[in-house]
C-alpha cells in the first residue's frame, strides 16, 4: 500500500526510466541550462558536458530519509535525470522501506555483512575498529559514485559520511571524537548537497518507535544530533542545509525538491566534483 502511495500507482515506472535515459542524452549534449540567479555564467564557446549532482539526505533515525529519498528520486526522473540510488551502510533492515526506495545498493560485501551483523548485536566490534569498516564500506562505493557523476547521472544516497561519524563520536569513546572520526572520510567525493532533515528525538520516536540496531536508543539520538549540529560548524556545514523534519511528508518534500533544483541549476555542476577537504 506504501508502494502504491509513492508511486502514484501509475505502473509506467519501467517506461519513465525508459525516457529518462534518452532524455537525459539529449540533455547532456546541450549547452548546461542557465537560470537568473547564476553568479558564474560559463565562458563563451563550447561548454563541458554536464555531470551529475552528488546529493545527500541525513538526518536522526525515523527523520523521513527514506520517505524523502524515495519521493526526490522519482521527482528527479519524472523531469528526466537519470539517477542512481544509494545508502550507506547498505540495505535498510526494514522490508517494505528497501523494496520502497528501490535501493541498489546492499550489505552483501564482506564489509557490509561485518556491519549488518554488528548493528544486529550479532557481533562485536571495537569502536575504532567498527567506524573504519563503517568508512571502508563508504570508500568500496566511492569509484562508482563518480563513475555515475561523470557520466551525467544524478547520486542521491540515504545517509553518507555525516552520519557515519556522528554516530560513532557519540558513543563517548575518549579516543574517538568528531575529529578522529573525520580523518578516513578525507578523500571521498564531496556532495553538492546535504540535506539535514532535523528533528527532536521524541518527535522522531512517535514515528513507530526505535528499532532493535545498535543506535536505537533516546539517550544516543540526543547526542548524535548534537554532534549533527556541532559538524554543521566546520568545513563539512558549507554543503549542508538543515531543514525542519517535523512538518508533513508533503512539506519536507517540497523544500527539498527546491533545494536540489537551486544546485542542479547552479554553477556548481560546472566545477567537477570535489573531495572531501582534510
Ligand atoms: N514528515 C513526516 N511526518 C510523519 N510521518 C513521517 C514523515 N516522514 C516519514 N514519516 C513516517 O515515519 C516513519 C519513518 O520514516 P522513514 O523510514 O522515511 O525514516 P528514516 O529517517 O529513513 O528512518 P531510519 O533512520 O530508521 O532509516 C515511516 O513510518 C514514515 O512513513
Ligand atoms: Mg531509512
Amino acid at each position: 500500500m506504501l508502494i502504491v502511495h509513492i508511486n502514484g500507482g501509475s505502473g509506467r515506472e519501467g517506461l519513465e526510466a525508459e525516457g529518462a535515459t534518452a532524455y537525459s542524452r539529449k540533455r547532456r549534449s546541450l549547452p548546461r541550462p542557465r537560470t537568473f540567479h547564476d553568479p558564474n555564467p560559463p565562458s563563451s564557446g563550447m561548454s563541458a558536458p554536464e555531470r551529475g549532482a552528488l546529493i545527500v539526505i541525513e538526518g536522526l533515525d525515523r527523520a523521513g530519509k527514506s520517505t524523502q529519498h524515495g519521493r526526490l528520486c522519482q521527482n528527479l526522473e519524472s523531469q528526466g535525470h537519470t539517477v542512481k540510488r544509494m545508502r550507506f551502510p547498505g540495505a535498510s533492515p526494514c522490508p517494505h522501506v528497501y523494496a520502497l526506495t528501490h535501493n541498489t545498493e546492499d550489505r552483501t560485501t564482506p564489509i557490509g555483512k561485518s556491519i549488518d551483523a554488528y548493528l544486529k548485536g550479532e557481533s562485536q566490534q571495537e569502536d575504532h575498529v567498527i567506524h573504519l569498516l563503517f568508512s571502508a564500506n563508504r570508500w568500496e562505493a566511492a569509484a562508482s559514485i563518480r563513475n555515475a557523476i561523470a557520466e551525467g547521472t544524478t547520486v542521491v544516497i540515504d545517509r553518507y559520511y555525516y552520519s557515519g561519524i556522528v554516530y560513532s563520536a557519540a558513543k563517548g569513546n575518549p579516543t574517538l571524537s568528531l575529529e578522529w572520526a573525520r580523518h578516513p572520510e578525507v578523500g571521498l567525493p564531496l556532495p553538492d548537497l546535504c540535506l539535514f532533515l532535523d528533528i527532536t528525538p521524541e518527535a522522531a520516536a512517535k514515528r513507530g518507535g526505535f528499532g532493535n540496531e545498535k543506535y536505537e536508543t533516546s539517550a544516543m539520538q540526543k547526542r548524535v544530533r548534537e554532534l549533527f549540529y556541532d559538524l554543521v560548524k566546520l568545513s563539512d556545514g558549507r554543503g549542508m542545509r538543515i531543514l525542519d523534519a517535523g512538518r508533513s511528508i508533503e512539506e519536507v518534500e517540497k523544500d527539498v525538491a527546491d533545494r536540489v533544483e537551486e544546485v542542479i541549476k547552479s554553477s556548481r555542476m560546472s566545477q567537477e566534483l570535489g573531495s572531501i577537504p582534510p
